[in-house]
């Protein structure tokens, strides 16, 4: 099994590339299907996620080509299925943008239940709804969602909640549904919005991606395209905050300084520095920083997907922090490793109550999810001593070569599968 084994304790200092938005690329690698004509995907990130879903669209027929490590071909032409049983496929939550891919483009859908990180309930009712209003009928069997449509067609879609996924699913079905569709209380995130770019570059007639109207006139074909996955906001804010709470200083690069901002807000206040360039952002860590409240919220606001990296900064600030997870109800499973690495954090409900320490140490600690597993290996690079870190698994799902770029900034990383391995990387860092 693998691990990260870390010395923390170094500043991260220097450069760093961000790679493509794995969440929309998700979407787009589900759009790519819906022309039988070749689509051309490129800044497509080299995670798990990403390359179990291409192995998921090949399953049904489509011809997948890698033309390098981030640019792949897909043509839809030759799927002879619209059932997506793939063993891996339940494990990543996307899998449900194959649903309202597949359903637009042949008018029926089978497809494994979705997964994904555990961080709560995660309903799909929304998905559901959103078919349904187009004339679809929706069961689930078997661990299968099964939806068929005779005729689809537009319609008025109000969203009982601001969901990214029904969102871009129901964009999705809706850009080849007969008539218009007025989705009302949409999502806003930037992935939203690429998904919505892309989909327009083949041909699609989707206005107000992200507000939260969005006007889809659905055509009866889509075609070719070339497109380029925006930056991984994401993971663009997990180096931001590890450079603040390694006290370093890191020149964040490839990223839209605009998608940042609630992010970079939250720097500013705790005491970090940020220079904003055009497609980059630095910032440099303070001596001491300062406690502050969150709370997570659909964009624009705080990211759910930044919550355990801020904890794992507030943990080290000065001051009682507070944290509000609005978004999904089981996401501070990681606070208990945390607090086993010297953190003074108390949960109660949906909130984290922080008392800020002077320093963390290392411990051999379990990664719960992606982001979670991301934020205790900040943990680590900021922490005095040893770190190790199991089911990195969920790591890799979301962020490419994180090591690799973690090393380029300073850090003492390693994945290692062995012990021997481990006590090697011991003996050259001690
Ligand atoms: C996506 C992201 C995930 C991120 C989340 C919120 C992907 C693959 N994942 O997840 O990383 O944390 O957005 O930014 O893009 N809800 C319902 N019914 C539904 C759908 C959602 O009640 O049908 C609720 C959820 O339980 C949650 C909230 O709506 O409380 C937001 O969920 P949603 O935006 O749908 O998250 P995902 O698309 O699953």
């Amino acid at each position: 099994m693998e691990q990260y084994i870390i010395k923390g304790g170094t500043p991260l200092r220097g450069e760093v590339d961000i790679s493509g938005a794995k969440n929309a690329a998700l979407a787009i690698l589900a759009a790519a299907i819906m022309t039988d004509e070749t689509v051309t995907i490129d800044n497509l990130p080299d995670v798990r996620d990403i390359n179990v879903l291409l192995q998921a669209i090949e399953g049904i027929g489509a011809v997948v080509v890698r033309e390098s490590r981030n640019c792949v071909k897909i043509n839809g032409g030759t799927i002879r299925s619209v059932t997506v049983d793939y063993e891996y496929i339940r494990k990543i939550r996307a899998s449900y943008y194959l649903l309202g891919a597949l359903l637009g483009r042949f008018r029926e859908a089978e497809v494994a239940l979705p997964g994904g990180c555990d961080i709560g309930t995660r309903p799909i009712d929304q998905h559901i709804k959103g078919f349904k209003a187009m004339g679809a009928n929706v069961k689930i069997e078997h661990g299968m969602i099964k939806t068929k449509a005779d005729r689809l067609h537009g319609n008025h879609i109000y969203m009982d909640v601001v969901s990214v996924g029904a969102t871009i699913n129901v964009m999705l079905a809706a850009a080849l549904a007969e008539g218009n569709t007025i989705l009302e209380n949409a999502a806003k995130e930037p992935h939203v919005v690429d998904v919505a770019n892309m989909l327009n570059s083949m041909g699609a007639n989707i206005k107000g991606a992200g507000t939260d109207v969005i006007r889809i006139k659905g055509v009866a074909k889509l075609h070719k395209t070339e497109y380029s996955v925006i930056p991984d906001q994401i993971e663009a804010g997990t180096f931001m905050f590890a450079a603040a709470a390694t006290k370093g200083d890191i020149l964040v690069k490839n990223v839209i300084p605009k998608h940042l901002e609630a992010i970079t807000a939250k720097l500013l206040e705790i005491g970090c520095t940020i220079e904003e360039y055009d497609d980059a952002v630095r910032v440099i860590g303070a001596d001491e920083l300062y406690c502050t409240q969150v709370k997570t919220l659909p964009y624009p606001g705080y990211p759910t997907d930044m919550q355990p990296q801020i904890v794992v900064t507030l943990a080290l600030s000065k001051g009682t922090s507070i944290v509000t997870e609005s978004i999904f109800e089981n996401r501070f499973k990681y606070v208990a490793e945390l607090n086993r690495m010297g953190a003074n954090i108390k949960v109660e409900g949906n909130t984290a109550i922080i008392d800020g320490v002077s320093e963390l140490t290392g411990a051999e600690i379990n990664a719960p999810d992606l982001r979670a597993g991301a934020a205790l290996v900040m943990a680590g690079l900021a922490a005095k001593g040893f770190t190790i870190i199991d089911d990195i698994v969920y790591i890799q799902r979301g962020y490419e070569n994180f090591e690799e770029k973690l090393k380029n900034l300073g850090a003492n990383i390693e994945k290692v599968t062995s012990e021997k391995e481990a006590m090697k990387f011991k003996m050259k860092v001690s």
